[in-house]
């Protein structure tokens, strides 16, 4: 993509969160503020708070995730939190899903020219051909995408036994708990937690709602074979 300059302040807390990552934030930041609005990627409101409402408090959910873990960011969008993620976590592997053409040829867009060595999905996380795409994840990453029921319905299926969904979700995560709690637990989820993020680095730090892949979901294949097995007569011996 072409020369860009940002106008946006870079807050002093960035270099912390990015490090050596910094100036590919910049450069995405530089590029969102560009593009962003006029490809309807983002509002004009969220200009100005790029870097506060957006690149960091994606970054800082790195916090949780283990040293070189894989990493599947669904309904990324205009890039959150995958791309902040990545240039903060390079020892990351991570897969991008998006659904929205518009947005997939952004995603191309931005890591040919950051560099990056991600890969972007289109499809829908719950689509049988992206989850054939996709190895068992270490984590599923994801903000702004469904409520936390059916949201864990498409992200537990993407990770291994013992792997972690991180649900960026505000203000909304304990009362979403509350109500998603057995869907959760029927997609195989371990019970909901919430965690900050970013704590004594950013003036509001990121909510995450954490979920353990407890078990893996019965194929509806095997629900048959089960159920087949449960009412056949047993041969006398
Ligand atoms: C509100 S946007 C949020 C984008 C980005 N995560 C962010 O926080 O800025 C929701 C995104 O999720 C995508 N999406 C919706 N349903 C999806 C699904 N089933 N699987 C993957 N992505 C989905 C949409 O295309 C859209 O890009």
């Amino acid at each position: 993509m072409e020369d860009v300059e940002g106008s946006v302040p870079v807050p002093a807390v960035a270099a912390r969160v990015f490090g050596d990552g910094l100036p590919g934030a910049e450069r995405f930041a530089a590029l969102l503020e560009r593009f962003g609005v006029e490809r309807g990627l983002i509002g004009p409101r969220e200009v100005e708070r790029l870097w506060d409402r957006h690149l960091l408090n994606s970054a800082v959910i790195g916090e949780r995730i283990p040293a070189g873990a894989t990493v599947v960011d669904i309904g990324s969008g205009a890039g959150f939190p995958g791309i902040p993620l990545a240039l903060a976590r390079p020892d990351l592997t991570l897969t991008l899903v998006e659904p929205m053409a518009r947005r997939v040829d952004w995603l191309g867009e931005v890591i040919e020219d950051l560099g990056l060595a991600i890969k972007v999905l289109r499809g829908r996380a719950e689509e049988r051909a992206v989850r054939a795409e996709l190895e068992p994840a270490d984590v599923v990453t994801s903000r702004a995408v469904a409520p936390l029921g059916r949201l864990a319905g498409w992200s537990l299926p993407l990770l291994r036994e013992g792997g972690m969904m991180l649900a960026l979700k505000g203000a909304s995560a304990q009362e979403e708990i509350a109500r998603d709690e057995a869907a959760v637990a029927r997609a195989g989820g371990g019970t909901p937690k919430v965690s900050e993020c970013g704590v004594g680095v950013l003036e509001t730090p990121t909510t995450v709602v954490i979920v353990e892949r407890i078990r893996a979901r019965k194929s509806a294949q095997e629900k048959r074979r089960r159920n087949a097995a449960a009412v056949r007569p047993k041969r006398a011996e």
